[in-house]
């Protein structure tokens, strides 16, 4: 199973939801490879991943597809280890910016899937984390997945974003990945005080989008993972926020 966190939207908790999740599958014994695409790097530095060579980030697996190479490196020999069980990452890296218009030009925007179609092999769950723009990158993890998590933080902009996301989807659906599916949408930095997120998610759901029925609070305890550098799973494992992102996994695995 390969997961993509996506929403051309930024900071609305793509990178911690894909490092929280992740976390919490390899927890349960499942074999799991964390990909961060993001140039930013910030799900790579959520798991305290020291910096690494470029050749042995993930812009070193794309730059192989454009340059010359004795032998190409499967993707399972990008990972490295978390520190934590059953938890391998591929590292971001600020390269990634550097390659991007002549991977594009040269159409590898299928090399991820190939790349991590072997992979599955090794690893029984995929989740990549993207940026916050639909680019070669993202659009090459939309090829590659199965299914698509959209975070929102549940303001206004947020729906207006999600109906052109949504239009972006079933396009790539159409032309690329007809197995990519929207699992569903997760409400973010929900205050269950305030009247505006319930009434926008209650819109989404009357409307007939998936949004997944655990809401993620906006929480200190978030901010706080991502100093320490731990996942919320070992920082605060009986936490309401990591009990909600428990239940999100369930959810999606049931
Ligand atoms: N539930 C939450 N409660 C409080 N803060 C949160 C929550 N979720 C995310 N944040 C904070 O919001 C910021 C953005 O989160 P994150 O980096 O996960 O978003 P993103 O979508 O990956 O952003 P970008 O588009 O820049 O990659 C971070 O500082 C993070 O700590
Ligand atoms: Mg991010």
């Amino acid at each position: 199973m390969i997961r993509v966190l996506f929403n051309k939207k930024g900071g609305v908790g793509k990178s911690s939801l894909a490092v929280n999740l992740a976390a919490i599958s390899a927890s349960k014994g499942h074999n799991t490879l964390l990909i961060d695409l993001d140039t930013q790097c910030n799900s790579t530095h959520y798991l305290n991943i020291p910096d690494t060579k470029r050749d042995d980030t993930i812009a070193g697996l794309f730059e192989q597809t454009i340059t010359f190479h004795l032998r190409r490196k499967p993707a399972h020999e990008f990972a490295v280890d978390t520190g934590y069980e059953n938890l391998s990452m591929i590292p971001g890296s600020p390269h990634l910016a550097d390659i991007e218009n002549e991977l594009d030009s040269r159409h590898k925007i299928y090399k991820l899937r190939d790349a991590l179609q072997e992979a599955t092999e090794q690893y029984s769950r995929i989740y990549i984390d993207t940026p916050p723009a639909l680019n070669f990158y993202s659009l090459s993890a939309l090829i590659a997945a199965n299914s698509v998590l959209i975070p929102i933080d549940c303001d206004d902009f947020a729906i207006q974003g999600l109906f052109n996301l949504q239009q972006h989807i079933r396009e790539i659906q159409e032309d690329h990945n007809p197995d990519l599916t929207v699992e569903g949408i997760i409400a973010n930095q929900y205050l269950s005080t305030a009247k505006l997120p319930n009434q926008i998610i209650q819109s989404l759901i009357n409307e007939g989008h998936p949004v997944i029925p655990t809401y993620v609070a906006q929480s200190v305890k978030m901010r706080e993972s991502h100093q320490v550098r731990k996942p919320l799973l070992h920082m605060a494992p009986k936490h309401k926020i990591s009990q909600s992102l428990m239940a999100i996994y369930e959810y999606l695995e049931q």
